[in-house]
């Protein structure tokens, strides 16, 4: 018998079946439709809510982990928060990696989830690969702590598996049928490979979009700064068989912000910087776009964690500025 006594079934439902938005688009879009997938709309606010229970729930099906286990994963934020939630309802001691650009409000949530956090600096983030400085940090944490565990989000087969029995079939329900395109922002490509994977298994014929920023070396070898939490990899990640994705738009940061603030003006949805790049991606892309087409676009998480950055018309005025 589990060590675990909370009952799963309640906290199962409240993950997943978040809401599919009809957009209402510009004039320069109105040939085609767009619904988004509101990820925010989950237990902490994110798309990583799927995968955190995922990951934990596989751990103490599998006895990988006992009641005196502590978490450990390395995180930007979302993965954190919701790994913190999780490890919360179960009695888990939780350690989130970070670095020095997490923004103050996840810190703030991690600390109210009671997360311990350890928080990598600038310079020990060699060629600014802060997920590489971040997984450093796990393994010494590993070494030194004989109870520690790493569901490891970059490489765990329940990352995509979450959202190939969440995510991609409720779009199919909400909208009677798959879509004809999504997009999807990309960093260990969990989702991406989760959904693709589920529409290429179900003999859909959705053509899978990815969204990277520019900066990222997952689609392409230059890797450069990056500013938008969330999105993005120093290379390809391990999760990733691009056989599986049909195309990929790259944008950059400043259109990330950008499109953030005009989904405001224009849709009345405050929403997080890697669905304002899936927006700036489809206006890119629509050019390519078939007349009729209905298109999902992934919006992993809301625009409060982005209040004092992107949403702020300082901030903002002085990013857009910059050289
Ligand atoms: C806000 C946000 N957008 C997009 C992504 C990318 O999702 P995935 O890691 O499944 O590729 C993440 C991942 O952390 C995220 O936090």
């Amino acid at each position: 018998m589990s060590c675990f006594r909370i009952s799963h079934s309640a906290f199962l439902k409240m993950v997943g079946d978040t809401p599919l938005l009809k957009l209402n688009g510009t004039r320069e879009t109105s040939h085609f439709s767009m619904y988004a997938k509101l990820e925010s709309c989950n237990p902490t606010g994110s798309a990583k809510d799927r995968p955190a229970l995922g990951m934990v729930f596989d751990a103490i099906r599998s006895k990988a982990i006992s009641k005196h286990t502590i978490i450990v994963e390395s995180t930007s934020g979302n993965m954190g928060i919701a790994l913190a939630h999780v490890c919360a309802r179960f009695d888990l001691r939780f350690h989130a990696v970070v670095d020095w650009r997490t923004p103050d409000i996840a810190l703030e949530l991690l600390e109210a989830y009671g997360a311990e956090i350890d928080v990598v600096q600038r310079y020990e983030c060699r060629e600014n690969d802060h997920v590489r400085a971040r997984i450093r940090r796990v393994q010494e944490l590993l070494r030194s702590e004989p109870c520690a565990y790493w569901p490891n989000q970059y490489g765990n087969p329940w990352n995509p598996k979450s959202h190939y029995i969440g995510t991609m079939p409720e779009i199919t329900r909400s909208l009677g049928a798959a879509p004809d395109y999504l997009f999807v922002p990309v960093s260990t490509c969990g989702t991406i490979m989760g959904c693709a994977t589920w529409l290429r298994d179900h003999g859909c014929h959705t053509r899978v979009i990815a969204v990277d920023v520019i900066g990222s070396g997952i689609f392409a070898p230059s890797v450069g700064t990056r500013s938008i939490p969330g999105m993005g990899a120093s290379g390809p990640p391990e999760l990733l068989n691009s056989a599986f994705v049909d195309d990929f738009v790259r944008v950059t940061d400043n259109e990330c912000v950008i499109s953030c603030r005009e989904l405001l003006d224009n849709e009345g949805l405050l929403m997080g910087g890697s669905s304002g790049a899936v927006m700036a991606a489809i206006h890119k892309h629509r050019a390519k776009i078939a007349s009729g087409s209905r298109c999902v676009l992934i919006f992993p998480d809301a625009g409060d964690r982005y209040l004092k950055t992107i949403f702020d018309d300082e901030w903002a005025a002085g990013f857009l500025r910059r050289p």
